[in-house]
């Protein structure tokens, strides 16, 4: 096990009275809230009504930013940061999911400070002020409620680029599982899968001695294998959306890194293929961890055999691990079809015209990974596996 320091501020508040607690923990920070969201889904479901007769109850002033789009653009940040500064806000608070989220600390990061924040994306240093921030989650996936980073995209560029740094992660987030009862069965697919990616990064690993970080993952992904197919079928089901909202956080809070070395290549792989082509994230990761799986499991064979055998009972074959192994992955991929999420780039209707490109664009300021360093051409022979 490697040295660590872990420390996660971000206040939890879960369960079917969490709402309650909304304007009490907006109150300690101030008085001025900018709240974001995204299209309609709140104003449907109801939860923008309760919010909002939360903060007008408690006399909290509020100004709006709305239409955030999945794969968030760089332009409505630019327009929430204006409107943060010309507000003078104190506060933010982003309802719903990781676009919302990652959108709402993008403005945190701009309202206090004249720097274009692009350049952070780029790979700039950051340290501005940054305005506090809280969240409502509606959607089980990215895990931004109580990360570090936010994932932002430049359309002028083509590039969707993530940053992060500790000053980011909201100071409470509120889960209701009754919030998720309205997803539409993609967006319950598409999340669960992130979630599942958030712990494959983390496995993944070459570092020895993470016995317990191991079977920490081994038991989440265990634990969305077994309630996925249920609230597929049932999506009011509030006890198996309650395990699947706290594996979301769980997955990405941070501890099921702690002592190993991550790995990451997968992501930043995937977001080549949102920027390019707008997919839904979910859905880039269920077709790149497969390619992926199989271009380097022969660097820890024996990882591998032990996530197919623990996580999918697979036997161990003692003389041919590389059997296991792959049995392991087909699992994988073989589940991901079953709940009904692509595992190829032509299920998207994409062939091989950018590839190349997108290799390159995915290895501009060096290699991406850490199980395997992956370099243009590896990146490009994973994209063609995933064909
Ligand atoms: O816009 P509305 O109308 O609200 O609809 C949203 C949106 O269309 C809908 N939705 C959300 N909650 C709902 C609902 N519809 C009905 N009922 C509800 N309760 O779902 C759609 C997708 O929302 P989005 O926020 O895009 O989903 P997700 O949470 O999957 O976020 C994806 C983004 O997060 C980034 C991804 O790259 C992607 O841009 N990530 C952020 C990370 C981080 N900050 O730590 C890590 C992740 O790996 C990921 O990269």
């Amino acid at each position: 096990m490697l040295d660590f320091n872990f420390q996660n501020e971000t206040k939890i508040i879960f369960g079917k009275n969490s709402f309650d607690d909304l304007s009490k923990e907006i109150s300690k920070w101030g008085r001025k809230v900018l709240l974001v969201y995204g299209g309609n889904s709140i104003k449907k479901n109801g939860i923008y009504d309760k919010v909002v007769a939360q903060l007008d109850k408690n006399q909290l002033i509020f100004e709006e930013i709305s239409g955030v789009k999945p794969n968030p653009r760089l332009d409505l940040v630019l327009e929430g940061i204006d409107k943060a500064r010309k507000s003078d806000i104190d506060f933010i608070l982003a309802v719903g999911g990781g676009s919302v989220i990652d959108t709402a600390k993008a403005i945190a990061m701009g309202a206090k400070c004249n720097k274009d924040i692009w350049s952070c994306f780029s790979g700039e240093v950051f340290e501005n002020e940054v305005l506090p921030l809280g969240t409502i989650l509606t959607i089980p996936a990215a895990g931004s409620e109580s990360s570090t980073t936010t994932v932002i995209t430049n359309q002028d560029k083509g590039l969707k680029r993530a940053f992060s740094t500790e000053e980011l992660r909201p100071k409470f987030a509120i889960l209701n599982p009754e919030t998720t009862f309205t997803l539409p069965q993609k967006q319950t697919i598409a999340g669960a899968i992130d979630i599942m990616a958030h712990v494959f990064e983390r496995y993944f690993t070459n570092t020895e001695n993470v016995d317990l970080t191991d079977r920490l993952c081994e038991g989440l992904l265990k634990i969305l294998i077994k309630n996925i197919p249920i609230v597929l079928e049932e999506p009011e089901n509030y006890h198996a959306r309650a395990e699947i909202m706290w594996a979301g956080t769980l997955a990405h809070n941070g501890l099921l890194g702690t002592g190993r070395e991550e790995d990451w290549g997968s992501h930043m792989i995937a977001h080549e293929i949102s920027a390019q082509y707008d997919i839904t994230h979910g859905f880039t990761l269920s077709i790149i961890f497969p390619a992926w799986m199989k271009y380097v499991y022969k660097t820890n064979t024996n990882r591998f055999a032990q996530f197919a055998n623990r996580v999918w009972n697979i036997e161990i074959d003692l003389d041919n691990l590389d059997r296991t192994a792959m049995e392991g992955i087909f699992e994988t991929e073989k589940f991901f079809k079953q709940i009904g999420a692509p595992t190829r780039l032509r299920d998207l209707n994409i062939h091989d015209e950018h590839l190349e490109n997108m290799s390159h664009k995915c290895t501009m300021n060096g290699s991406v990974g850490n199980f395997i360093k992956l370099h243009q051409g590896d990146v490009n022979k994973i994209f063609k596996l995933a064909l």
